[in-house]
């Protein structure tokens, strides 16, 4: 079914009828299509363009579609070119000829734009709630684990930091990806309604009253943009992505610190799943499936840039190739938000395996050479000087704290006892900016 033909004489190609069809994947705007619809027949009828009743009659109509289809009675199935569509010819058996009329001063392509930023806004929305759980779900965790744990470069160990501060840097991440997500609701909240076609219309509509009726901070300004802007939605996929990236590096740290060689954490068996032959298995798949995912949604922003390239003004049916990949990515970043959040409350860290290894690897080094610096020597000399200490303890495969104070002065002869309390991990933490992480 559609809504036009009245200039055609063949019928359509039926693999092109499918082709041509959005029904299947857009039918997810049927609240946002009859916001807009039920807005758009209110102004008609403050204007004068409908009658009041025939205005209300409408909203009516529209009102009771939502319910139906909210409560299951309508199902959103049948051959209809798309939701606007269906929402139409809807209403039009249920009120009759009038419902002929709601289309006055409006085009599928300013309709289709309003749906759009309307679904939008609420997936922003939803984005920003599940990142705060992650965020808090990081910040309890890291507090009730507030042990000593090796901070890494190079993927070696480097120096000691806490594995509240480790979360932190997360939460840091996630906090981040919430303010680029208010910013990106902040600039899509304006309306495209009103724009019609591409050229707004002859109809004495008020497109402030629309806006306004539909939460929107106001009407856009200019309709050829209004009709053709999809910058949100490449924006909300940038932002998804980089959210993705976050998740997909906390991933990959939980699985490393999963495995035997490491031995931090243990991710809870709800979020985890076993071998069909290796019976001893136990597998960091939600981890994996996160990190593999972001793929997916890097591909969809690259997806949908490529698609709005190369468009003249205004509306191109390209456009159309907006939704799938826009609902994907959100579907796929709300999961892996909610999944990662369960991950991260669940998980089991392993407080002394975390500190027996600051022990290992001389991560008290770069403090042997400040506790040289605190005593007069210059900080380059002193670098040196513990090189040739740490070359002696791998010599002797022991940590720097385990020479003796006679073997450490062969090195440098201020060194006293008070190194030995100066370098201690528990200590180190509590000096300078350090104090930070604790
Ligand atoms: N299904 C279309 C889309 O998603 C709706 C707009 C159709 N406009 C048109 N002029 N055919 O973009």
């Amino acid at each position: 079914m559609k809504l036009w033909g009245g200039r055609f004489q063949k019928e359509e190609n039926q693999m092109m009828e499918d082709f041509n069809s959005s029904f299947p994947f857009d039918k997810r705007l049927y609240q946002e299509d009859i916001m807009g619809s039920m807005a758009h027949a209110k102004m008609l009828g403050n204007q004068g363009i409908l009658s009041r009743e025939e205005a209300e009659q409408i909203q009516a109509g529209l009102a009771e579609i939502l319910t139906d289809i909210q409560s299951g009675a309508l199902s959103l199935s049948g051959d209809y070119e798309d939701i606007h569509t269906f929402v139409e010819a809807q209403l039009t058996q249920r009120i009759g000829e009038v419902g002929k009329k709601l289309h006055t001063g409006r085009s599928r392509n300013d309709q289709v734009a309003v749906d759009m930023r309307l679904y939008a806004r609420h997936c922003a929305q939803d984005l920003h709630e599940k990142l705060k759980d992650l965020v808090d779900a990081l910040v309890s965790t890291g507090q009730e684990n507030n042990c000593i744990m090796p901070g890494y470069t190079h993927l070696q160990r480097a120096q000691a930091v806490t594995f509240r501060y480790y979360m932190e840097a997360y939460a840091s991440m996630f906090r981040r990806d919430m303010v680029r997500v208010e910013n990106s609701q902040n600039l899509l909240n304006e309306s495209p309604l009103g724009c019609a076609a591409l050229a707004g219309t002859t109809h004495d509509i008020d497109r402030k009253q629309t806006a306004e009726e539909l939460g929107f901070a106001k009407p856009v300004d200019n309709f050829l943009d209004g009709v053709s802007d999809r910058d949100y939605l490449m924006e909300l996929l940038a932002d998804m992505s980089i959210i993705m990236v976050h998740l997909s590096r906390l991933s990959e740290e939980l699985i490393l610190w999963s495995s035997q060689e490491f031995r931090f954490v243990s991710l809870d068996d709800a979020y985890s799943t076993g071998s069909s032959i290796m019976p001893q298995k136990k597998n960091p798949d939600s981890c994996e499936l996160i990190r593999g995912k972001s793929g997916r949604v890097f591909g969809h922003l690259m997806g949908l840039l490529t698609t709005m390239k190369g468009l003249p003004l205004a509306y191109n049916k390209d456009m159309q190739e907006d939704k799938q990949p826009f609902f994907d990515s959100y579907d796929t970043v709300m999961a892996a938000l909610e999944i990662m959040c369960g991950v991260i409350r669940t998980l089991r860290v392993h407080q002394e395996r975390m500190e027996e290894s600051v022990k290992n690897g001389f991560l008290n080094a770069t403090e042997v050479a400040d506790y040289l610096v605190a005593h007069g020597v210059a900080f380059r000399d002193a670098h040196g000087i513990v090189g040739r200490i740490v070359l002696r303890c791998e010599e002797k495969q022991c940590a720097i704290e385990e020479l003796s104070l006679v073997e450490l002065q062969e090195f440098c002869p201020v060194i006293e006892e008070s190194l030995y309390d100066y370098i201690d991990y528990k200590n180190i933490l509590k000096k300078g900016n350090k104090k930070e992480m604790l």
